[in-house]
Order: structure tokens, then C-alpha cells, then sequence
């Protein structure tokens, strides 16, 4: 093994380094094969797939604010099947370790996709659970314990042998009941964080910057939200964390490691610097190196309160 080691294992998978991309940021993995060769990260994680195709909301859809962005895309995609038949085989040809991002309506949606997503060559699932639950009035499932819990069981059910993860959202009332939801259900781990819900204005038109008004605030501006949760989440539960949320440098994705977090997702940066999770790849290495650290577990969770 060379060092310093940078491998992580969540649950039955073993990653060569604890950098993946966020879902949402990176497309299905190809668009940044010239700036960051997707077999060099720890894993892909994919644009979110819905059962059928979703058209995504009216343009605009972006809004930067101070140090960070308002999205508003509205989890467009194209479906499984075309996730499967095209996206999918691309990106494994590469050599890249895949994780498909899935989000539905309904616990029994999350369930048929699992099952859809269990026959193909896909590493794992990364479960967003931020999506509102149609049949149950439009809340969303990852606010409370129960709704997780509903999803997360539905897609153990279904997920035949592939590890999963849930993807929380940061807009609840208490993070860590409902992170432990998951892992009462069977999760491999969770990850967090998702976009915060924001907006933003312009005051010379008097009207909303994003044609959906409203939509999810990441960067930089959202990391000490993140990390604050993480750390909540990494104190409290036994199953590996992933933390994200505003990672723009090696150090940044150190601090998460710090307060507990087994691996990372790199989101927002790379729509400003498509290689910055190459980057970062080497700047943990580095700076591993000059701390004299072997492998991760030497930092993972070694905060002093
Ligand atoms: C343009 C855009 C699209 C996104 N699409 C998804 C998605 O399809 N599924 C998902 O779980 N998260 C999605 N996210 C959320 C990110 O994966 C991530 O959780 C969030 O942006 C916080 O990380 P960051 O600050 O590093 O970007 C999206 C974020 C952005 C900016």
C-alpha cells in the first residue's frame, strides 16, 4: 500500500480515496472527464433519476449569491431506462466507481427504481430523499423520521446487494433523529447535506430571480450549516457519514474528516473549477504528507471539544 493511504471503506465498499462528486454538479460523470478523469475518485455519484423523465423548471434557474448559488432546476433527468441504456455503460467504461443518485414521489417509486438500479453494474445508490411525498401532501419525505424511515425501508427491500446511502436534507427540525431513522432502516450510510431553500430578488424589476421564485442555496455559504450537522450526525450514529456542503478546498474536506466524516462530495466547486476534485485529491495527499498522517482514520473524528 503506498502512503499515505487515502482509501475508505463505507459499509462493504472500498473507495481509493474519500472524494466523490456531488449529485447534480458533474451531469452523468463525462462532462468532466477532460478536467477530472472520473476513475481517479473515490466515486461518481450521478445527476438524480427519476422512474420517467422529469422536464426540470422554466429558465431561470440559477442565481448567484454571496459566496453561493440558488438553484432551481427542479431534479430535471432522463429517467432510468435512458440512465441505464446510455449514461450508465459510458461512465462504467470508464473504470470510474458509480453511485446512482435516485429521488421519486412516493416510497413505492424509490422502491421500484432500487430494484430497477439492483440489475445493473451500478457500485450504489445515493438516496435524495428531499423530494415532497405527492400522496401524503406534498412534505417532504426527508423532514421527518417517519417519512425516512418509509423510504429507506422501501429501498433496503428492493436494492438486492447494493450498498445505499440517504441523502438528507438539512431543512428539519431534528437531524440526527432523523439520520438515525435511516440507520435503524438498514442504510449503509447517510450523506448530507442538501441545498438549503433560499431566494433572491431583483429590486428593479420587483420580481423573483428564478422563474420557480424560490430554490436550494450550496457553496461556500452553506459549509458551516453543514458542518455543523455533520459533525451532529457523525457524533451520533454508528454507520459511516458523508459530509458536503461548500467543499472548495482540501481543507475544507480535512475539517469535514475532523468532525467525523468518513468521505465527501465535492458540488458547487466544480461548476466553478471542474477539476476541483482532482485537486483536492492531492491536496489531502499532500497535506497528509506534511502532517505525517498514514491514513485517514488517524484524522477521522479526532475533534477536541
Ligand atoms: C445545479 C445543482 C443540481 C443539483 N442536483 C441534485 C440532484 O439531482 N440530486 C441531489 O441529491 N442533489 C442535487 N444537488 C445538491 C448537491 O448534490 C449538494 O447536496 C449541494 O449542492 C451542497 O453541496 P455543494 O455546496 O458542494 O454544492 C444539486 C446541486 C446543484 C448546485
Amino acid at each position: 500500500m503506498t502512503k499515505p493511504d487515502l482509501s475508505v471503506k463505507i459499509g462493504p465498499l472500498n473507495l481509493k480515496n474519500p472524494v466523490m462528486t456531488a449529485s447534480g454538479t458533474c451531469g452523468y460523470g463525462l462532462e468532466l472527464k477532460k478536467f477530472c478523469p472520473p476513475e481517479e475518485l473515490g466515486a461518481v455519484i450521478t445527476k438524480g433519476v427519476s422512474l420517467t423523465p422529469w422536464p426540470g423548471n422554466q429558465t431561470p434557474r440559477m442565481a448567484e449569491s454571496a459566496s453561493g448559488l440558488i438553484n432551481a432546476i427542479g431534479l430535471e433527468n432522463m429517467g432510468v431506462e435512458a440512465f441505464v441504456a446510455k449514461a450508465l455503460p459510458a461512465l462504467k467504461a470508464t473504470g470510474a466507481t458509480v453511485g446512482a443518485n435516485i429521488l421519486g414521489h412516493s416510497p413505492e417509486e424509490y422502491g421500484a427504481l432500487s430494484k430497477r438500479l439492483s440489475l445493473t453494474d451500478i457500485d450504489f445508490l445515493e438516496v435524495n430523499v428531499s423530494c415532497p411525498n405527492v400522496a401524503c401532501g406534498g412534505l417532504a419525505m426527508g423532514a421527518t423520521p417517519e417519512g425516512v424511515a418509509e423510504v429507506t425501508a422501501a429501498v433496503r427491500e428492493n436494492r438486492g446487494d447494493k450498498p445505499f446511502i440517504i441523502k438528507l436534507t438539512p431543512q428539519t427540525a431534528d437531524i440526527v433523529a432523523v439520520a438515525l431513522a435511516a440507520e435503524r432502516e438498514g442504510a449503509t450510510a447517510v450523506s448530507l447535506i442538501n441545498t438549503i431553500p433560499a431566494m433572491a430578488v431583483d429590486l428593479n424589476r420587483r420580481r423573483p430571480v428564478l422563474a420557480n421564485v424560490t430554490g436550494g442555496l450550496s457553496g461556500p455559504a452553506v459549509k458551516p450549516v453543514a458542518l455543523r450537522q455533520v459533525w451532529q450526525c457523525a457524533s451520533n450514529l454508528k454507520i459511516p457519514v458523508v459530509g458536503l456542503g461548500g467543499i472548495f478546498s482540501a481543507r475544507d474536506a480535512l475539517e469535514f474528516i475532523l468532525v467525523g466524516a468518513t468521505a465527501v462530495e465535492i458540488g458547487t466547486a466544480t461548476l466553478t473549477d471542474p477539476a476541483a476534485p482532482v485537486k483536492i485529491i492531492e491536496g489531502l495527499r499532500q497535506w497528509m504528507l506534511k502532517e505525517g498522517l498514514d491514513d485517514l482514520d488517524q484524522l477521522r473524528g479526532s475533534l477536541k471539544i
